[in-house]
């Protein structure tokens, strides 16, 4: 079958076996099947680029439901299950009143991936809301909880993109979200922006959500138009010293302070000094609004995806020397 309408990027590659998992105990029986020894998994497909046919069993991870595990009259705790939509899921809790994941709205994929690259946006990322996952050991089918120490998280990293990579199938996580007294997160200046705009001076969490729609809205294509996996790479991270010799010969460079010795380069200016925002190479390009943002307009293969983002790794080191590290995990 293929795996066209279960990846972002809407890459038309084969799947030789493929499973739609709907429950825990399939899941397990699945795994214990000595028929089928390599097993691929794939849930919203919103952070990978497949680049090749896969000779394996595809495991559609479609685990559904969203439950209160526990409150107080201040926070919730809820657990969602792997296969939930993420931006369902945001909507969902803005229906309750839950405050919490206002910022990270109409982020593409299902919640069950969210750990894996710990997901951020506006100011707050997943491992603020966090509270513990589920996943099924891939060797015994055991449940094991990890909770938040040890997942590890990092700017668009964690455990499951380390030494747990492919080790563990995330079922489900648990987030803790306020019921009043919410946190609002508005300092990132395309939100104060947002908010002025429509006039808003004492925002709810709604308004939030709306804004960040708005913001995401204007510059980072719908994949469903237009096949895309988000940012493609990472926001590189130099230390101070590289950064201050950048400077002395880019001296508009935009930059993010993240502490005394490191400084947050966004990528997306680099690659657009390069010169390749909008530019496009067959149905491979860099979107026109977004240089952070790799497109496929349409029959693109994962291979010419790559070859252009490596095109773009070449240019932005020779010109800054700078390397960009892909955000989006690539099937090799
Ligand atoms: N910029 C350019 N040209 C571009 C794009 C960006 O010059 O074509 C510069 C501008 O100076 C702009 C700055 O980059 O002010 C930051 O741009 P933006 O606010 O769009 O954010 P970003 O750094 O490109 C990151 C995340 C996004 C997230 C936004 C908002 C990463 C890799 N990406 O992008 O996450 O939505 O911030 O918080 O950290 C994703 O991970 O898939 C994703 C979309």
């Amino acid at each position: 079958i293929s795996l066209k309408h279960y990846n972002t990027f809407g890459i038309d590659v084969k799947a030789r076996f493929f499973v739609e998992i709907t429950g825990l105990a399939q899941l397990q029986k699945i795994l214990e099947l000595e028929a089928y020894p390599n097993r691929f998994v794939i849930s919203g497909g919103s952070n990978m680029l497949l680049t090749k046919d896969i000779n394996a069993l595809v495991m559609h991870i479609n685990l559904k439901g969203i439950s209160i595990v526990d409150e107080d009259e201040d926070t919730v705790e809820i657990k969602v299950m792997a296969g939930e939509n993420w931006h369902e899921l945001v909507l969902w809790t803005l229906d309750h009143g839950y405050g919490g994941l206002e910022n990270l709205s109409l982020i593409p994929g299902n919640t069950g991936t969210a750990p894996i690259q710990n997901i951020g946006a506006y100011g707050v990322e997943l491992k603020d809301v966090f509270a513990s996952c589920v996943a099924m050991e891939v060797d015994t089918g055991e449940l094991v909880t990890f909770d938040h120490e040890s997942c590890n998280f990092g700017y668009r990293d964690s455990i499951f993109k380390g030494e747990a990579k492919n080790k563990y199938i995330i079922t489900s996580v648990n987030l803790k979200l306020t019921k009043k007294n919410h946190t609002l997160n508005t300092g990132y200046g395309a939100i104060e922006g947002e908010l002025k705009k429509v006039g808003i001076v004492y925002p709810t969490i709604r308004n939030i959500s709306d804004a960040v729609i708005a913001i995401r809205q204007s510059k980072l294509p719908d994949p469903e138009e237009l096949g895309n996996s988000g940012s493609f790479f990472k926001n590189p991270v130099i230390s101070k010293k590289a950064f201050e010799k950048l400077k002395k010969a880019h001296p508009n460079v935009p930059s993010y302070q993240m502490d005394d010795n490191q400084v947050k380069i966004p990528a997306g200016w680099l690659i657009e000094q390069c010169g390749f925002k909008g530019k496009r190479k067959g149905d491979a390009g860099v979107h026109e609004k977004q240089a952070l943002v790799l497109v496929n307009y349409g029959n693109a293969t994962g291979k010419e995806i790559v070859e252009l983002a490596e095109e773009i790794q070449e240019e932005v080191a020779q010109k800054f020397g700078v390397t960009l590290q892909p955000e989006v995990n690539i099937i090799r």
